[in-house]
């Protein structure tokens, strides 16, 4: 058994940015990553050409800014080198291949009792913590939708995580799903390796070009978001052009807006659009099921695939270790105030989350940070 004051569950952004936060008021903790590497996701579950998706004035972590000659859309490898800075001048020391089963409060103690496991020597390691933040992150685990006949598909069915690059697609015929981030930028990656690539885009999205968004998150800061909203989506379709003949709708909604109600952010264009409109890339609507090679599709279209990409999002696993946190997290893991975002990131009993409110990194600096002086409170507060 371990006496700790406080125990982070996961390395990635989130976790790293806490336990800077924390370092920086001589608070000691102990992080624990279940698998071997800080920020696995971005490490290991990145395709290769995925660049931070913001400009780097709108993803620094607390205490860190990204180097001056750094590009304005941080390439994957340079991010994941800043975390590796980051770790060494906070001097984090994650404890590695250890993974949390289960944390329970112990109400007569007043702390949490927490259950790893060391993958490596397979044994349980038992920790008590005063404080506990979860931050084992929103894309913990692939979301897979349920397609009928999936099974009878001969091809190759991966998941966006497991995909690094469209240079082994060249010449197939491929579909992927999702057309969020992920699924808008494999799409272009797969059709400029030369593979005959199809969309799923299910429902109305915004797609914007970068450079309008960062004008936008400038603007809305003197603005009213509505009018930003108005402002960009007019432009975006100045550029674009009207994309309803190539099966893409706006949400009734504007881009800022659902970003401040759900905190989804407008899909960035990396050029997907421009190889819709040459007919390069083609959309289909949702699929209805598969038989063998061939995909259906609401309408009754049909198209005959040798590899599908399911970039159908992540979820979080946290609810099935953490027991006691119900007034935090919801039954998926994520934060029951995820509309009141100010308040989301705290639950009873000394548990916080960080990185769950789903807005990026900006959002992950500003739990990292409202956590950190909270248990800075809380201990300067205690008897004794
Ligand atoms: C492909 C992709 C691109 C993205 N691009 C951007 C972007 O450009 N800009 C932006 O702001 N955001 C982006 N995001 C969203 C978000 O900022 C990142 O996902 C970020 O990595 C989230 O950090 P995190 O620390 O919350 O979660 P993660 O990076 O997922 O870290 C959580 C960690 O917890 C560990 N863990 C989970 N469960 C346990 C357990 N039981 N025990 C121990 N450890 C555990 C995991 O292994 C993981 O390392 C992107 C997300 C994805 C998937
Ligand atoms: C490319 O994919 C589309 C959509 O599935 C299909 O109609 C077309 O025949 C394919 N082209 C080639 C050359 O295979
Ligand atoms: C959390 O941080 C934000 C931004 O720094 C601040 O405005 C807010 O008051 C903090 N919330 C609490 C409850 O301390």
């Amino acid at each position: 058994m371990e006496e700790v004051l406080v125990l982070i569950v996961g390395a990635g952004p989130a976790g790293l940015a806490t336990a800077a936060c924390l370092s920086q008021f001589s608070i000691p903790y102990v992080i624990v990553e279940r698998e071997s590497c800080s920020a696995p996701l971005w490490q290991n579950r990145a395709y290769d050409r995925l660049k931070i998706h913001l400009a780097k004035e709108f993803c620094e972590l607390p205490h860190m800014s990204y180097p001056v000659d750094a590009p304005t859309y941080i390439p994957k490898n340079q991010f994941v080198k800043c975390l590796d800075d980051y770790i060494e001048r906070f001097n984090i020391q994650p404890k590695y291949l250890t993974a949390v089963e289960s944390s329970t409060y112990d109400i007569d103690e007043k702390c949490w009792s927490i259950i790893a496991r060391d993958i490596e020597k397979c044994t349980i390691v038992n920790y008590k913590a005063k404080f506990l933040v979860v931050a084992s992150g929103e894309n913990s685990e692939d979301n897979i939708p349920v397609v009928p006949g999936l099974e009878t598909f001969p091809g190759v069915a991966i998941q966006s995580s497991n995909y690094k690059s469209g240079i082994s697609y060249t010449g197939r015929n491929v579909l992927v799903v999702g057309s969020g981030n992920s699924g808008m930028e494999i799409a272009y990656d797969l059709s400029s390796h030369g593979a005959n690539t199809s969309i799923v885009i299910r429902s109305p999205v915004h797609i914007m070009p970068k450079e309008l968004i960062r004008l936008g998150m400038t603007l809305v800061r003197h603005l009213p978001m509505k009018l930003v909203d108005d402002l960009i989506v007019m432009m975006a379709n100045f550029i674009f052009g009207d994309l309803t003949r190539h099966g893409i709708t706006r949400p009734k909604k504007g881009p800022f807006v659902v970003k401040s109600g759900s905190g989804r952010l407008a899909v960035i264009d990396v050029g997907t659009v421009g190889l819709i409109k040459k007919g390069n890339i083609k959309v289909q609507g949702r699929m209805t099921k598969i038989k063998g090679k061939v995909v259906e599709f609401e309408g009754g279209k049909e198209g005959s695939f040798d590899a599908i990409l399911f970039a159908t999002g992540y979820k979080s696993t946290a609810n099935r270790w953490l027991k006691n946190g119900e007034d935090m997290l919801n039954s998926d893991g994520l934060p029951n105030k995820e509309l009141e975002f100010q308040n989301h990131w705290k639950g009873a009993n000394m548990i916080y989350c960080a990185g769950l409110g789903r807005r990026g990194l900006a959002g992950i600096a500003l739990d990292a940070k409202n956590i950190s002086s909270d248990i800075k409170s809380s201990i300067e507060s205690m008897p004794g």
